[in-house]
């Protein structure tokens, strides 16, 4: 069975390393950062010295409902701007919404990849005297020419969820010298000292979660209740953000702490080029990058489906539970036909895992069976 992150089980990939605190200060000597239990909270600390009620904030349409949420509970407004199929801002849309009151445009690197014309983006917070946000959300050690995504712009985040077996956990980067001299950390900055909810919680559906693996047809029921609990459309993005106002727990600190970074990437690079070889010659299915360039540790392999819901059935028959759609568009979004790119692809994406918890060779035969 292919699930949708690694468990803390995954002994092969679990040896200690340098962790992701010596990682980040290796690859982005000039950023200081501080951990975080979401990535959403690390958002609204690293924008709240900086702005004032009443101003906006640019972000692409392409994104979950509930990262704009930080934005708005600092007074700001979120203005999505419209991207093209390569997930390049429509500089044209983009450009025409900047005016005097935005504070601020924010770069989404999809799946471990730079989102593509980061270069402009720059440039265009330049020229405007408004700050960069790198969102790396999705990839924590993803290295691109020498940088580590998170780290263009003013400041970034990324969250650790997306990397390791981990209930919570995220990073503030703050790269430029404004930023760093605005910053007052809030009481969520920072890792727990102290075992909480979430540590046993974790541990405790870590522990189940080995169990069921053991009966996959109980497995799969599980899994079936757990996704309907986590479709985000059952839950309002407002509530979503309060849930996730927590300092990063300590179970989190611990395995971040000691993760190893380099067999990590690896491990989910070999994964990526096996789904590619494994769903090469399909015309019903396109992946989203062909290259896979040095320094990127994906974080899923991303395909569009001529029938996304017949392409993940097709999936979870074969025991790939862990594939999903992405994302659930804000309804601002999903009813606006500006943004027919983002929702022709969220109407398409799947996200096949690639996380160190797999063998490859689950992944191959995942593709014979696909065949038959
Ligand atoms: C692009 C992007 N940015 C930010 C976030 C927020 O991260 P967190 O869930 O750690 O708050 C997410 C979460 O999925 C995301 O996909």
């Amino acid at each position: 069975m292919i699930r949708a992150t690694p468990s803390v089980f995954d002994a092969s990939r679990s040896k200690s390393g340098e962790g992701i605190g010596s990682f980040v200060e290796r690859h982005a000597p000039d950023s200081t950062y501080t951990y975080y239990g979401s990535g959403k909270i690390a958002l609204r600390d690293g924008l709240a010295g900086l702005v004032d009620p009443g101003e906006n904030v640019l972000v692409p349409a392409y994104l979950s409902p509930a990262v704009v949420e930080p934005f708005h509970e600092l007074g700001l407004e979120s203005r999505f701007y419209a991207i093209e199929e390569t997930f390049e801002p429509d500089f044209a849309d983009l450009e025409a919404r900047i005016d005097d009151d935005t504070v601020a445009v924010m770069s989404v690197n999809y799946f471990g990849f730079p989102q593509p014309g980061l270069e402009r983006i720059a440039a265009l917070t330049d020229e405007h005297d408004c700050y960069h946000i790198d969102d790396n959300a999705h990839a924590p050690i993803s290295v691109h020419d020498g940088t580590l995504l998170g780290t263009h712009g003013d400041f970034g985040v990324t969250t650790l969820r997306k990397l390791l077996p981990v209930p919570d956990g995220a990073v503030l980067y703050r790269t430029s010298d404004e930023v760093r001299a605005q910053f007052e950390p809030s009481p969520l900055a920072g890792r727990s000292d102290q075992v909480g909810t979430a540590d046993c919680q974790f541990v405790a559906t870590s522990v189940a979660r080995r169990l069921l693996e053991t009966a996959p047809s109980l497995q799969r029921s599980v899994d079936a209740v757990l996704s309907d609990e986590a479709d985000p459309s059952s839950v309002d993005p407002r509530s979503r953000y309060d849930d996730a106002k927590i300092p990063m727990s300590r179970v989190s600190g611990a395995v971040a702490s000691v993760a190893d970074p380099d067999p990590i990437r690896a491990a989910r690079r070999e994964n990526f080029r096996t789904w590619q070889r494994v769903l090469d010659g399909r015309d019903d299915v396109t992946p989203l990058y062909d290259a896979l360039p040095e320094g990127i540790s994906p974080y899923e392999f991303a395909v569009r489906a001529s029938d996304q819901t017949a392409f993940l059935e097709e999936l979870n028959d074969v025991g790939v539970v862990g594939a999903h759609s992405w994302p659930i568009l804000r309804r601002s979004v999903r009813e606006d036909e500006t943004y027919e790119t983002s929702i022709r692809l969220a109407n398409e994406l799947v996200a096949l895992p690639v996380h160190q918890g797999i063998d490859p060779s689950t992944i191959t035969a995942v593709g014979d069976r696909l065949r038959r």
